[in-house]
């Protein structure tokens, strides 16, 4: 379980989704390495804990640490609790695929025909369950053949754009074009970039959305040139115990992220960091959030609440 901690702390296992699925397999674990006897349940839950100490951001992965909690209370006894953990797990792993597929198609509403994406990060297979978010609509509009090109912003400082989004693609037979994220604004100002499609990891209940860093600023610049901004999140994602978006818990990663360029060290010894993680994108420069329960255009804590609610798996 440990190992399993660490590949979601080094970013091994990254992105929303997966990371609450991986968390999901990692509580099997933890019943599994928990000492048996009396110190069963204290073991237990100190390694969930340590679970939930991976990273804060992600919402999908107290939702799914807290689901597993859920299980361990109801099965009550160490008899048969891997296996209940284990059908939990792979149910969110299903529902993960299932969720996709519908936002996959909500999503692909929205464009028109011959267009072209500018997505951010990497919100695809390789951050889900197996099909993604963002890119679970780029799929579907490819299927539909509505879908011209993408543009990949690389993603600094981790460049989970120019390493997973582009593969991704490429191997889909998807052109893509990678670019640095400081040329998103005047590409958008040229007019040849009809939507923004990007995921989230984490959704307040007053729509407003956090995911990797830079995805504000291309919100900002998606909205002075008049380009839609789609946020595309599985209910797995939507927090509605976090009232807004500054509540969101920003996770700052270390130094050598910025310090470090392949082998080469780039920055002087006493030179500072700031290097967070995510942004938070205000609900009001989201043209529309897309879930598998549908499109929220416009959103807000009254659309949000009215969509989000009866969702099953928090
Ligand atoms: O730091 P990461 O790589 O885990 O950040 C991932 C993102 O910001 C994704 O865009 C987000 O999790 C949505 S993934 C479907």
């Amino acid at each position: 379980m440990e190992t399993l901690a660490d590949a979601i702390r080094t970013l091994a296992v990254r992105g929303a989704p997966a990371i609450g699925i991986a968390a999901a397999y990692g509580c099997v674990l933890a019943a599994m390495n928990a000492p048996r006897g009396a110190g069963f349940e204290e073991g237990f839950r100190r390694r969930l804990d340590i679970l939930a100490a991976t990273r804060p951001t992600a919402v999908n992965l107290f939702h799914s640490i807290d689901a597993q909690r859920r299980v361990f209370e109801e099965w009550k006894s160490v008899e048969g609790l891997e296996n209940a953990l284990l059908r939990s797990a792979d149910a969110m792993r299903e529902d993960d695929l299932a969720a996709s597929r519908a936002m996959g198609r909500f999503g692909a509403d929205l464009l028109k025909p011959g267009s072209t994406v500018l997505t951010h990060c990497n919100a695809g297979g390789l951050a889900t369950a197996g099909l993604g978010t963002a890119l679970a609509v780029i799929y579907e509009a490819r299927d539909r053949g509505i879908l011209d090109r993408v543009y990949a912003d690389e993603t600094r400082p981790l460049l989970q754009g120019a390493r997973l989004t582009s593969w991704e693609l490429d191997r889909a037979g998807i052109p893509v074009v990678v670019m640095p994220d400081s040329a998103a604004a005047s590409l958008l100002r040229t007019g040849s970039v009809d939507a923004v499609i990007v995921g989230s990891d984490r959704v307040a209940a007053s729509g407003d959305a956090a995911n990797k860093i830079g995805t504000y600023s291309l919100a900002l610049a998606a909205k002075a040139h008049g380009v839609p901004f789609y946020v595309v999140a599985p209910v797995s994602t939507f927090d509605m115990s976090t009232a807004s978006g500054e509540e969101i818990v920003i996770e700052q990663r270390g130094r050598e992220e910025l310090a470090v360029t392949g082998n080469m060290r780039i920055l002087p010894a006493g030179v500072g960091v700031y290097n967070p993680a995510f942004d938070v994108t205000p609900a009001a420069l989201i043209t529309a959030l897309v879930c598998e329960k549908g499109i929220i255009h416009s959103p807000d804590r009254d659309s949000v609440g009215a969509v989000v609610t009866g969702m099953d798996r928090t």
